[in-house]
């Protein structure tokens, strides 16, 4: 029989997180446990504090889910957990709970590729069909997926080094402003002169899909200290100006690569969706816009609760992968590395 209600759960980063969504689209339920007060400090998520949380906390989030669905256990027909990529500790979290209550209840569980998961959303929200290109920016990861199926995927480029998020909270690390960076560079950036600063746009001259942001970080940093040495610190003025150099920068890179990538997916009329926090950058959403709109492709952002880490997208695409034919197995395993 086709799974109706499927329960999702998720704990490869610093949310926890469970779902119930059904087949028909419906999300019943979507409970998040956002880790971010206890990183805030250090500047990052740290993975022993990170795995302790999910341990202590996915029990209670799928108790959550349930109960703020209206349903039990006995009306759930699929479990669908993220085994990986991710920090090992959570996810070893989420897949020993998965697997505990598929066990007890006899209830078919799947390991799903958290990328997957995120490919997969504009599917859950808005329903669009198959081939879509796909860009997943977020702390962790930053690629161009097409989309074929629930289980294929065609990586088209990526970073090959630090993902946009990674490059956004060292920025405001360096600047001294605060975790997690992104909406506060993006803030500063608002009150800032983009050309003041004339900051490198890596990769650009090379071409294909890759991207790398490294380089990015390391000029803002030299930028900073050429101002520090001159004038003995940082004014607001100079920070808002840094911001928006730097925030120009990486709109820019992922602007031009997004249309080399529609190129490349090749399907004039296509979609590119976009998923991960740094999609809420509305300066790169901008950006984003412009180059479908040049290309005419229609360019899809689903809600951001549903881009960001959350266990509905790990829900829906068990429903997908299971319709187009995967099934338990056995042997699941916690993956720390899983390329789509
Ligand atoms: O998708 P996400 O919630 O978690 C994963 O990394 O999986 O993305 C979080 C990342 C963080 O690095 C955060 O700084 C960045 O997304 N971010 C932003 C903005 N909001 C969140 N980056 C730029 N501009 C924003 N407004
Ligand atoms: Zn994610």
């Amino acid at each position: 029989p086709t799974p109706g209600l499927c329960l999702g759960i998720e704990s490869s980063c610093d949310e926890t997180a469970a779902a119930v969504v059904g087949a028909d689209r419906r999300i019943l339920s979507s409970i998040i446990f956002d880790q971010t007060l206890l990183h805030a400090d250090f500047g990052g998520v740290v993975p022993e504090i990170a795995a302790r949380a999910h341990a202590e906390r996915v029990d209670i989030c799928v108790a959550q889910a349930l109960s703020r669905a209206g349903v039990t256990l006995d009306d759930i027909d699929l479990i669908s957990v993220t085994a990986g990529p991710g920090l090992i500790g959570g996810v070893l979290s989420g897949v020993m709970c998965a697997r505990a209550i598929s066990a007890a209840r006899g209830i078919p569980h799947l390991g799903v590729n958290h990328l997957a998961g995120h490919a997969l959303t504009p599917r859950l929200t808005d329903g669009i069909a198959f081939p879509y290109l796909m860009l997943l920016v977020s702390g962790g990861h930053c690629q161009f997926l097409a989309v074929d199926g629930p289980r294929a995927f065609r990586r088209l480029g990526g970073t090959i080094d630090d993902a946009p998020g990674e490059a956004f909270d060292k920025t405001a690390k360096l600047l001294g402003l605060g975790y997690p960076g992104g909406p506060l560079v993006e803030k500063e950036a608002a009150q800032g002169d983009p050309a003041r600063f004339d900051f490198p746009r890596p990769l650009l001259d090379r071409p294909g899909c890759d991207m790398s942001f490294s380089g990015l970080k390391t000029a803002l940093r030299r930028a900073r200290d050429l101002i520090v040495a001159e004038k003995g610190g940082l004014t607001r003025q100079d920070r808002a100006d840094l911001c928006a150099g730097f925030q120009a920068a990486v709109a820019e890179v992922l602007a031009e690569k997004t249309a080399r990538a529609l190129a490349e997916f090749g399907r004039p009329g296509g979609v590119l969706a976009v998923a991960g926090g740094v999609a809420a950058n509305t300066a790169i959403r901008t950006a984003l816009t412009g180059v479908c709109d040049r290309a005419g492709a229609r360019f899809l952002a689903p809600p951001l609760a549903l881009c960001t880490d959350n266990a509905a997208m790990i829900a829906w695409a068990g429903l997908e992968q299971w319709a187009d034919g995967a099934r338990p197995d056995a042997a699941m395993v916690a993956r720390p590395r899983w390329p789509l």
